[in-house]
Order: C-alpha cells, then sequence, then structure tokens
C-alpha cells in the first residue's frame, strides 16, 4: 500500500505521516513542495507519482483570512480537491479527503450526523463544503473525513495556547458557550487505515473523539491534566468568558486579533457512523487530551 499524505507541515498531516510510516510505503508533501493553488502543477507532480491512497490533510485553514481571501479560500479548499479526486480516478487510487465541523451553523443542539443539512455560515465553512462536493461529484469511492478542533503535537492550537498562558499567567479565561469536541490527531491517524480499501465506506463520515465541551471546560481539564502530571502553571482555574463578549476579539492564541468570521456555537459530531462502520467507538476527549499532555509535556 502506497500512501501519498498532502499537508505534510500541518498539525494533522504531520501526525499522520508520522504514525502510517511504520507500516506503509508514505510520500509527503508540503505547501512548498505542492502549492495546491497551483492547480497545473498539482497535476503535474501527482500524475508523476504512484500511490494507492491520496491523503489531503492540507487546506487553507485560517479562518478569517479566509473572509478576506475568499477567491484564494476556494481555490485551495474547494477547486484542488475536486482536482485530487479527479487524479485519483485517473489512477484508480482512493482520495481521503478531510473537511470540518464547520460545514455547520451551529443551531442544532444535538451532534450532527452525516445526513444533517450543511449550512455553513463562513466563507471557510462554504469552501470547505464546496470541495466536499466536489470530491464526492469525482466519485463515490473517495472518502470526506469531518473533523472538529483537531490538536496533536506537530502544530500548536489551542490547547497549547492555554497551557503556555497558564505558565505565564494566573488570570486564563476561555469560552464557556461554544460547543465541539477535541480530536487528537494521533486518534485520527488509528481510525483511518480501516478506509483505506477501495470498497470501504466512500460518502462523508464524521470523526471526533466522544463527548463535548466548551473551550473553557476543554482548557480545564487541560491545566488539570498538567497539574496532575507535575507541570507547574501559574494559572489553575480558567474563567468563562461569553461568545458575546468576545466579538472582534480571537480566542486561543492568548492573543487579541479581531475575529472577522462567523463561528458555529454547537458543532459536536456525531460518530454513529463510525461506531456502526467499524464496531469501534472512540475515546472520550478527556482521556485524549490527558494522553497527549503525558505523551507531549511530562517529558519536556
Ligand atoms: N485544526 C482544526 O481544529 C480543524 C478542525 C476541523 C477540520 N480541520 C481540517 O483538518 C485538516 C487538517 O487541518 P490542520 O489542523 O492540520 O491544519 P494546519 O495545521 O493549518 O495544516 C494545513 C496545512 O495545509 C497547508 N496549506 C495551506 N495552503 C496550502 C496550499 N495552497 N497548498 C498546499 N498546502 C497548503 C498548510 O501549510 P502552511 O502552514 O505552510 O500554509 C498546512 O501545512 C484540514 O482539512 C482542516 O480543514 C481542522
Amino acid at each position: 500500500m502506497k500512501l501519498v499524505v498532502l499537508g505534510a507541515g500541518g498539525r494533522l498531516g504531520a501526525a499522520l505521516i508520522r504514525e502510517f510510516r511504520a507500516k506503509y510505503e508514505v510520500v509527503g508533501f508540503n505547501h512548498a513542495q505542492l502549492d495546491l493553488s497551483n492547480l497545473e502543477s498539482v497535476r503535474e507532480e501527482l500524475s508523476a507519482t504512484t500511490f494507492d491512497v491520496l491523503v489531503n490533510a492540507a487546506a487553507f485553514t485560517n479562518v478569517d483570512a479566509c473572509e478576506t481571501e475568499r477567491d484564494r479560500a476556494f481555490r485551495i479548499n474547494a477547486e484542488a480537491p475536486g482536482v485530487l479526486a479527479e487524479i485519483c480516478n485517473e489512477k484508480d487510487a482512493k482520495l481521503i479527503h478531510f473537511s470540518t465541523d464547520y460545514v455547520f451553523d451551529g443551531q442544532k443542539r444535538a451532534p450532527y450526523t452525516e445526513d444533517d443539512q450543511a449550512n455553513p455560515i463562513s466563507a471557510y465553512g462554504e469552501s470547505k463544503l464546496a470541495g466536499e462536493r466536489n470530491v464526492l461529484a469525482a466519485g463515490d469511492e473517495h472518502l470526506v473525513v469531518r473533523v472538529s478542533w483537531v490538536f496533536g503535537p506537530d502544530r500548536p492550537s489551542f490547547v497549547d495556547a492555554m497551557i503556555k498562558r497558564a505558565q505565564q499567567d494566573e488570570k486564563i479565561d476561555a469560552i464557556s458557550d461554544k460547543f465541539s469536541t477535541p480530536t487528537y490527531t494521533h486518534d485520527i491517524a488509528n481510525m483511518l487505515p480501516q478506509f483505506f480499501d477501495h470498497g470501504v465506506a466512500g460518502g462523508v463520515l464524521h470523526f471526533a473523539n466522544a463527548g463535548k465541551c466548551t473551550w473553557q471546560e476543554y482548557a480545564q481539564w487541560a491545566l488539570d491534566c498538567c497539574r496532575d502530571a507535575g507541570i507547574s502553571l501559574k494559572g489553575a482555574t480558567v474563567g468563562a468568558l461569553k461568545l458575546s463578549e468576545m466579538t472582534g476579539v480571537r480566542q486561543g492564541s492568548g492573543g487579541h486579533a479581531p475575529w472577522i468570521a462567523r463561528r458555529p456555537v454547537y458543532s459536536v459530531l456525531s460518530t454513529a457512523k463510525y461506531a456502526q462502520l467499524t464496531g469501534a467507538s472512540p475515546r472520550t476527549w478527556r482521556e485524549a487530551v490527558a494522553d497527549y499532555i503525558t505523551r507531549s509535556y511530562s517529558k519536556k
């Protein structure tokens, strides 16, 4: 089995390559090696490469920048995935394309299933949904995997920013009325190989760790895990911020750049279809975060 992974320099792509290398022949392309906004070079480069499965973890993921660079967002997140699917068709290969909980508007108050109507409220979400549709229009054996609140060791995310803030400051706060599920790149890497075979589950599939939380609960749990692991922090308790108080402020980086794009208030993904297809259930987000902190922070 030969795999090609795009987005090799990103949080998810780097993790997939690291975890797959032991079992498969894997070639990774980072942004500098393959620019998805240059479709001609994408065709040229990938046509000259042999593979059975193409995993696309590359995307224009800056949700706010997508609002102001709409054309670029659609080229990378929508048009390019369609071209990738066509290239896979020519090679009789399978495309596994990553998408997002941000295709939903967040109005629901129960986990979103694959059958729920997508209704994005941001340019990022719109471009990602268009990408999903382009991939599936090219062939229904291709797989679109929607994930939420991805974290892992290869690129800092919200949880790392919160830990860093707690190492520097006593006062930390995070949004307490926005819900989804943190999902560990290590767990995504474990679930994916079941879907490498051509005959297995094309279409849309949700994958996330189990349970749901707010950013405040997520950050608090991370700090609790750090405390249990003996990692010294100045801040121990995460205060609550309302989403409405955060208008015009971006949460997560510890910085306060303007928040341009709208985000869904509730975007928990149901993994019932995953459980039904595989007979396995993802572990809880609390277990996954605890594991991440043990692996990535305890030894620092
Ligand atoms: N992070 C999350 O919380 C989250 C949530 C839901 C869904 N997802 C989805 O999960 C997938 C992986 O995201 P991630 O968390 O790994 O994000 P990430 O760390 O931002 O990785 C995305 C990668 O894509 C690369 N990229 C950007 N523009 C490109 C282009 N024109 N050509 C080639 N590569 C390009 C980036 O390179 P540069 O950094 O050099 O630009 C980066 O390495 C994406 O499909 C994303 O939409 C992520």
